[in-house]
């Protein structure tokens, strides 16, 4: 919140500095109906029916609340297929905001994430990163090539004090680059808000260091900034030297570091796309090529320009603080309830969502039997709360079909932006509370359709023994025919 101080201190809680203008009603089932619709979807919470779910905490990726300025900025797009205005209003606005000269769109982050693949990685490349994200590390591993993680070892533990748990190695991005050497290493990327372990930032002052070395290589430094915008909050509260930076100079500051900008406009900017930005003339025209065939003419890129119009408005308001940490605050109160009732969660409080470590909230079940999974299906027939898995089913298995055993197993609850009210927080605590005091109750998951690349979006599961009847008849005893 902005800095309003509560005359009853011990009142605090994250203030809004927003208000709702428009409301999309929601459903709450009865809990056997919940059983029903979670086995329906495979115990697959991508498979999920919007209608049959209370709180959608699946993502925050193109569900963000848009801002009336952004809505009302759509009515004004040129649709025109060559030389649109609107494009050229959104390329203005990323000049400006991440002073790279050019933009290049793409329909969302993961085609970014195609095209860079294709253009700079060949077969048995190595591509250093913080931590790797799922589509990223896909199309990396569909061009031949192969992701390293060079985080700390503070990056894994669920409880730290660290304040940037997604900060990459310096020593161990050397090491990489004696042991592999630059021919071998097409990009190093750093993911801002690093999403697999608990949306935690890097600090300024770790990339000047990854920069420095990428400098000294001849290394193009990549920047996947889909979750700038809690980085930058980050960064702002928690890296001394940046306390009272504007967030526009944090986010200039944090571009002239890298050569390549790409994201995901259904996270930054608050509606739905994505591009690439840059200053070096020669990948410009490398990706640029790439462009109308994969994904549409260069002033659109596979995205509506009604969309384009409503990112130009998003990247703006993204600027302003106030804007910024209302994800992170809630998020941060969310994680703190949880503590304080002795609830496994990654801390410090990161960005995206909160973030439950099923390893420990679900100690009795095999990571075989995919414990992050299991506590998904289990959050939603406890409170119609429909989490993402973020562990081993999130993997790709190894080439000779072994699992490849996640090193974190979590539930992320998303908090997108500006989209659920405090009672909504505490209605989700208070069902966390409940299945935790249950945990035991909560069973195991086997796969029954296993597609081969990405399984954790199509996948279907099944329940390994009745324990989701078991876990609905405790909720009934205990809530009566609440819901
Ligand atoms: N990079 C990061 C860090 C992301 O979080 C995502 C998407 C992408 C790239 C891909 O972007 O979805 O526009 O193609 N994350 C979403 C999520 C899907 O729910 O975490 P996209």
């Amino acid at each position: 919140m902005a800095n309003v101080k509560f005359y009853e201190s011990s009142n605090s809680v994250p203030l809004e500095m927003h208000k709702v203008r428009i409301v999309q009603k929601l459903n709450l089932l009865p809990v056997d109906e919940r059983v029903k619709a979670v086995n329906e979807a495979g115990n697959n919470t991508f498979l999920m029916q919007n209608k049959d779910v209370f709180l959608d905490m699946l993502t925050d990726s193109g569900v963000n609340a848009m801002s009336d300025m952004q809505l009302s900025s759509m009515m004004v797009a040129d649709d025109s297929y060559a030389g649109s205005a609107t494009f050229t209003k959104l390329e203005s606005k990323i000049q400006e905001i991440f002073g790279k000269k050019y933009f290049l769109p793409a329909h969302q982050g993961r085609a970014c994430e195609h095209l860079l693949a294709k253009i700079f990685v060949n077969e048995g490349d190595i591509v250093p990163m913080n931590y790797h994200f799922t589509t990223t590390k896909a199309h990396i591993l569909l061009q031949g090539g192969k992701v390293l993680e060079l985080y700390y070892p503070e990056a894994l533990k669920i409880e730290s004090d660290h304040p940037f748990k997604g900060n990459m190695s310096p020593e161990l991005l050397k090491e990489a680059i004696n042991k592999y050497g630059v021919k071998k290493i097409p990009f190093v990327r750093m993911e801002a808000g690093t999403n697999l372990i608990g949306g935690q930032p890097f600090s300024m002052e770790n990339l000047k260091e990854i920069r420095k070395i990428c400098n000294e290589n001849g290394i193009l430094l990549v920047l996947d900034a889909s979750l700038l915008s809690d980085n930058l909050y980050f960064i702002k509260t928690r890296e001394e030297e940046y306390k009272d930076a504007e967030i526009k100079d944090i986010t200039r500051e944090m571009c002239d570091q890298v050569d390549i900008i790409y994201f995901s406009a259904r996270k930054l900017g608050h509606a739905r796309g994505g591009g690439f930005c840059t200053s070096d003339h020669d990948v410009y025209l490398k990706i640029r090529e790439l462009i109308p065939v994969y994904e549409g003419f260069l002033t659109y890129g596979g995205m509506s320009v009604r969309e384009i119009e409503a990112i130009a408005v998003g990247l703006d308001e993204t600027m302003d603080y106030n804007m910024i940490n209302q994800g992170p605050e809630f998020i941060q109160y969310m994680v703190n309830e949880l503590k304080m009732r002795g609830i496994p969660v990654v801390t410090p409080a990161g960005g995206l969502g909160c973030h439950l470590d099923a390893l420990q909230f679900a100690s009795h079940i095999p990571q075989s039997e995919y414990p992050a999974g299991s506590l998904g299906a289990a959050m939603f027939i406890a409170g119609g709360i429909r989490g993402m898995e973020r562990g081993t089913l999130s993997e790709e298995r190894e080439a000779d079909g072994s699992e490849h055993f996640s090193n974190m197993e979590l539930l992320r609850l998303a908090l997108p932006r500006r989209v659920f009210t405090l009672s909504q927080v505490k209605y989700a605590i208070d069902r966390i509370s409940w299945l935790y005091e249950n945990r035991e109750l909560i069973g195991g998951l086997k796969f029954v359709e296993e597609p081969k690349i990405l399984r954790f979006f199509l996948g279907r599961l099944a329940p390994v023994s009745d324990w989701q009847q078991k876990l609905a008849e405790k909720f009934k005893e205990d809530f009566g025919d609440g819901l």
